[in-house]
């Protein structure tokens, strides 16, 4: 089966690598596509986030990067791919991946959503959690892989941004 993960990955976390490489061992094919999304203000360009994903995954055989901007079931058509993969981290997360999962559906009505629990030791991360802790020079070895935590180091060199 070939499954899509979508995210903004700004940049990708452990967290993320928790539900990658999970996938990778459940599904065939897994698309990983970077959302090119101007209205979030990102601090990665789509190309830097998808070089940090490549770089961290590359132990993985069967993972592809991609990135694109739009509506996610469009893009899901043009990949011939109807399964979309997310992570659930907490309760917290649930309303918003179920409203985003109902109108998908709705959009796209053989497209199905599988959620992926998060692992309870990497849970509590997020993209900007991490980004936060970088701009004010904190440990973060522990929350991303080696390449991230140096993209990080370096774009926070000259202060918070
Ligand atoms: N581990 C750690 N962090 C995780 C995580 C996990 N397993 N899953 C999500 N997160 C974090 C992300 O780091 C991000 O944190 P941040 O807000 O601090 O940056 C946050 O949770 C949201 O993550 P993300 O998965 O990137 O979701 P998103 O809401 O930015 O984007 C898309 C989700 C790309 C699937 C969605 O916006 C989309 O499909 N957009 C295209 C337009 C469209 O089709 N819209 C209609 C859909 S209703």
């Amino acid at each position: 089966m070939k499954v899509i993960y979508p995210g903004s990955f700004d940049p990708v976390t452990n967290g993320h690598l928790d539900i990658i490489t999970r996938c990778s061992e459940k599904f065939d094919e897994v698309i990983i596509s970077v959302l090119n999304n101007n209205k979030k203000n990102s601090i990665f360009t789509v190309d830097e986030r998808i070089e940090l994903i490549k770089e961290s995954t590359l132990h993985l055989k069967n993972i592809q990067i991609d990135s694109f901007s739009g509506l996610l079931t469009e893009y899901a058509k043009r990949k011939n791919c109807s399964t979309i993969v997310r992570g659930l981290r907490a309760v917290s997360d649930f309303e918003y991946e179920m409203q985003m999962a109902l109108v998908n559906r709705k959009l796209y009505p053989q497209l199905e959503t599988i959620f992926m629990v998060s692992s309870s030791k990497v849970s509590f991360l997020s993209s900007s959690v991490v980004k936060e802790i970088a701009s004010f020079k904190g440990e973060i070895s522990c929350f991303v892989p080696e390449i991230v935590e140096a993209a990080l180091i370096e774009k926070f060199k000259g202060g918070t941004r």
